[in-house]
């Protein structure tokens, strides 16, 4: 365990130390992006865009972070994004992960390519969701929903920006491949589908890879079958947005899986508006993607998030200082979060309205380009 004295404060003092760590190829999974990695830095550098017009003279004593996450009441509009494979970044992975949320009280989201089994997370308390990959055949889709259910999942989280993995270079060329004794443990269980025999002129990716990738009548299937609500992740576009809720869907992520899929898509906080007003009052709609400052998640919320997720800088916490880490980072967001609420006039997270923000700079200006 780590003298605190000698903890990184800040997150990108997180992020050092735990690059100082970690292998290189490990690293370069964590923090790669799709191909030329553009949609990586704009994740960053969109928030540098924006800046925070204070209110002053407001009363803010006894000022809080409370708010509500998806109909339920929570303690600050922060939660853990899903992240696959956690046994490699700590020992204890998705366990440690789960203390750290708990200590923070905030939502965990666990990833269907989870490295630890949900029952073993299960034994720690919090609100957990579970991240769905929908599988080729309904029935294992729900076993993994029904297990994950099982194991206290009060959601889904759908990832749909993902039907095919995207051309991740940077990690590819670091040769990163999962070491023994880390696995995608709900995965591994299921029947592999039958791969496609490719007749000549045949394409891998249309005729192979997509064959099995999901489908709006696939996700209607999963709202009816589902014993939870079902919330969406990545979805950019808000006449998609609309559609969504018009299926059924509980809530929906404005996310690009944090620049690791597709490359040149916008940053998600850039399209947030846009999703937000087709969406109207029906369902809550999340953010994530670049979240390392109080600041970002106040401009997440003045452009009309519910709440945000935070991905990688959970991680660097955790290979710092396991639970411990990970637990400071969230704190440290959530004290950055109450610092600029205050200094902005904000009691609380009703009050951080649109008019809250401001265009700032003409060119992005931002910490950190990662
Ligand atoms: C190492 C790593 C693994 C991830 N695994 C998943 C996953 O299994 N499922 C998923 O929906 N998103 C996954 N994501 C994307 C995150 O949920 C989230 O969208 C993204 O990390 C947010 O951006 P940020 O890292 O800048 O906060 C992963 C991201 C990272 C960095």
């Amino acid at each position: 365990m780590r003298d605190l004295w000698a903890m990184p404060v800040t997150l990108s003092d997180f992020e050092a130390s735990a690059h100082a760590t970690l292998a290189a190829d490990v690293f370069a999974y964590l923090e790669g992006g799709a191909e030329g990695e553009l949609s990586l830095r704009q994740n960053r550098a969109s928030f540098g865009r924006i800046g925070v017009l204070p209110r002053l003279l407001a009363d803010c004593a006894g000022g809080h972070t409370r708010t509500t996450i998806s109909g339920q009441p929570a303690a600050h509009p922060i939660i853990v994004a899903p992240m696959a494979f956690q046994r490699l970044f700590h020992s204890e992975g998705e366990t440690a992960t789960a203390m750290a949320a708990a200590a923070q009280d905030a939502v965990m989201v666990v990833s269907c390519q989870t490295s630890t089994a949900p029952e073993d997370i299960a034994t720690i308390p919090g609100r957990r969701w579970f991240q769905l990959y929908m599988q080729a055949d309904h029935d294992s889709t729900m076993t993994l929903v029904n297990r994950a259910v099982d194991c206290g999942a009060e959601a889904l989280v759908v990832t749909l920006d993902a039907p095919i993995n995207g051309l991740r270079d940077r990690e590819v060329a670091a040769g990163f491949v999962l070491p023994d004794g880390v696995r995608p443990v709900m995965l591994d269980p299921l029947p592999q589908p039958p791969r496609p025999q490719l007749q000549d002129g045949q394409s891998v990716v249309f005729d192979g890879m997509m064959v099995f990738a999901p489908t709006w009548v696939d996700l209607t299937r999963l709202i009816a079958d589902s014993p939870v609500p079902v919330i969406i992740k990545g979805c950019l576009r808000a006449a998609d947005a609309r559609r969504f809720v018009d299926a059924g869907v509980a809530g929906i992520i404005v996310s690009n899986h944090g620049g690791r899929v597709l490359d040149t898509v916008p940053a998600p906080v850039t399209q947030l508006a846009a999703v937000v007003q087709a969406v109207g009052q029906d369902v809550p709609v999340y953010l994530d993607g670049g979240i390392r400052r109080g600041s970002d998640v106040f401009k997440a919320l003045a452009l009309g998030a519910e709440a945000v997720l935070v991905g990688r800088p959970v991680m660097h916490g955790l290979i710092v200082d396991g639970a411990r880490g990970a637990s400071q980072v969230l704190r440290r967001l959530r004290d950055e979060l109450e610092v600029t609420m205050a200094l902005c006039g904000c009691a609380t997270v009703e009050d951080i309205t649109p008019d809250m923000i401001t265009a700032f700079g003409g060119d992005p200006i931002s910490e950190s380009d990662s």
